[in-house]
């Protein structure tokens, strides 16, 4: 099931951003500030028998939403997790009027892209050394949800 994540949830979501993005993980105190300060944030948690093992994290800045944190974790990946999350986000969106989902991933993430392809986003550009751990590029990728 999908719920929505509260404060509760912050030391499971630390502990698995630390074991999905290494060096480049969101620190506690960002996680805290997202899940129980920040208007504009919502974290979506997908559990199997009340254990998280997927969540993304997203901005809703109507009538656009960011696309913040995605990640699975590493056992419970390619079984359609990362899609299910990105499909609650979409039926949200369109209940919402939403016109468009954005999201950076880093250039070398092939899994990601090509969830996020399969979804309907597209590269619209690149942003030059955007993660600072190893100044590697980001891409833009943007969905539209224009008359769907
Ligand atoms: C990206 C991530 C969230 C995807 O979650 P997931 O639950 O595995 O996603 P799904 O099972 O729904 O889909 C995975 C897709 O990736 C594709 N994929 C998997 N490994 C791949 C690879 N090495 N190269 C290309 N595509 C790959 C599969 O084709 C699959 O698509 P399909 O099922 O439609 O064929 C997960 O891999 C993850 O947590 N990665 C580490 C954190 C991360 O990079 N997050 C994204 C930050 S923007």
């Amino acid at each position: 099931m999908i719920r929505q994540a509260n404060g509760e949830d912050l030391n499971e979501l630390v502990e698995m951003e630390r074991l999905l993005f290494g060096k480049g993980a969101w620190s506690k105190a960002s996680f805290n500030y997202e899940l129980t300060e920040n208007p504009v944030s919502k974290i979506f948690l997908y559990q199997l028998n009340k254990q998280t093992v997927g969540y993304l994290g997203c901005w809703v800045l109507l009538p656009q939403i960011q696309i913040t944190t995605l990640g699975v974790l590493p056992e419970f990946q390619n079984r359609g997790i990362g899609g299910k999350l990105l499909w609650h986000l979409e039926k949200l969106a369109k209940q919402l009027g939403v016109n468009e989902i954005s999201l950076e991933v880093r250039i070398s993430n092939r899994p990601a892209i090509t969830l996020y392809q399969r979804h309907g986003f597209e590269i619209l550009a690149k942003r030059r050394g955007y993660y600072q751990d190893n100044d590697e590029d980001a891409y833009l990728m943007v969905k539209e949800m224009d008359g769907e």
